[in-house]
């Protein structure tokens, strides 16, 4: 028996009449680029984020880049950011002609530590303090802080030190939209937010998607001509660069129909959480996550710690054996990916994301997942 990791077919049997009826009414107006379905889905999820403005676009990574296109970040530039991500976060930096330069995370969120953050950021403006490798000639010019695994970064720390130094304060929330912080939602913690509708996310449209969250009235502004080309008040005097970075009005339907169902799968999602915690908590070297208290995650992922790298590999067989998959989100940091080689990292620059590299693994998380499937996995990973 094979356990899907996420049962997108459990969500569709549920949700199928609403999506073929809001995609066949996209059929019928044939409105696929811009359509009204974009606006309508902005304004709903900028109203439950609780933000002023939300735009729709292509993908996480293009409301990433985008973001960054609005503060005008450019080579010199340097964007802190947490090695412990996925590649596009520091990507959208480098992508842009300008500098990621990482930072060590908390070890029991996995998300950035904000005293680290400020201790780079005073080393990097020369008052004290050691220097990392990447940053001679650098202008600090802001943050991406990402909230991991669906958990919400800590916000009023990170902002504390974004506002210390007159930094900009992008939340990467590809992973966290339903999450939560000291009662505020995910998406409305940045200057600007980004999220990403990939099919696997907590909310995952059809396809690729994403969505930008603000309250700036100027930086909406900006972003809205980013995603088409830099485009001006007249459409065909293009008054900055950008890139063609709509969402499509096809997965913005199918989004509404999703987003339907979304804030009792968010409740599912915890449901399930908490039941792997029961079921796995008193394993013997195995480490559950936890959430602060007054905060909540999406769980986007469900990762437990092994004690040790060949506790996980040990793990991750018995899974394996049992058609049980298990991930790991991620294995390699940032500082050591191939593409940022000539950044000058080495390995042991940034020793809690590469041991959590090194023990980290996911186990199947959806909300439709179902109690024996998890006593099922739990027990395994006993055993193991
Ligand atoms: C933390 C993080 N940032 C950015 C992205 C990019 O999103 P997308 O795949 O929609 O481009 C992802 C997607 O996995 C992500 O997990």
């Amino acid at each position: 028996m094979n356990i899907p990791f996420i049962d997108l077919k459990k969500q569709f049997t549920r949700i199928e009449e609403q999506v073929r009826g809001n995609m066949d009414a996209v059929l019928e107006h044939g409105a696929y680029i811009m359509g009204p379905e974009i606006k309508a889905l902005e304004e709903r999820l900028a109203e439950y984020c609780g933000t002023k403005h939300a735009l729709g676009c292509a993908s996480g990574t293009d409301a990433l880049v985008l973001a960054l296109m609005s503060f005008d970040v450019k080579p010199g530039d340097a964007v802190f950011t947490t090695p412990f991500t996925f590649f596009a976060t520091a990507e959208a930096i480098a992508f842009l002609g300008a500098t990621p330069v990482f930072v060590d995370i908390d070890p029991v969120t996995f998300n950035i530590n904000p005293l680290k953050l400020n201790e780079a950021i005073m080393a990097m403006k020369g008052e004290g303090g050691h220097i990392l490798p990447a940053v001679e000639g650098l202008t600090p010019k802001g943050i991406i802080s990402v909230d991991i695994f669906g958990l919400p970064a800590d916000f009023d720390a990170i902002s504390a030190v974004a506002k210390k130094h007159d930094l900009f304060l992008v939340e990467d929330a590809a992973q966290s939209f339903g999450g939560e912080y000291k009662g505020r939602k995910a998406c409305s913690l940045g200057d600007i937010t980004c999220t990403s509708f990939f099919p696997a996310k907590p909310l995952g449209c059809y396809g690729d998607g994403g969505m930008c969250f603000t309250d700036n009235d100027e930086l909406i502004e900006r972003l809205r001509s980013h995603r088409v080309h830099g485009q001006g008040p007249d459409k065909y005097d293009n008054i900055r660069l950008g890139i063609n970075g709509r969402l499509d009005t096809l997965q913005a339907a199918i989004l509404q129909a999703k987003f339907d169902v979304f804030p009792e799968e968010v409740e599912l999602r915890d449901e399930v959480a908490t039941r792997y915690a029961e079921l796995l908590s008193d394993i013997p070297g195995l480490t559950v996550p936890t959430v602060p208290k007054g905060d909540r995650s999406v769980w986007a992922q469900y990762c437990p710690l092994a004690e040790s790298t060949e506790h996980r590999t040990r793990i991750q067989d018995a899974l394996k054996e049992a058609g049980v998959p298990s991930p790991i989100y991620y294995p390699i940091p940032m500082h050591l990916q191939t593409a940022f080689k000539d950044l000058g990292y080495k390995m042991g620059d940034f020793p809690i994301s590469e041991d959590a590299a090194n023990r980290i693994f996911a186990i199947p998380m959806h909300p439709y997942i179902e109690r024996e499937t998890q006593e099922m996995i739990a027990d395994v990973i006993r055993k193991a």
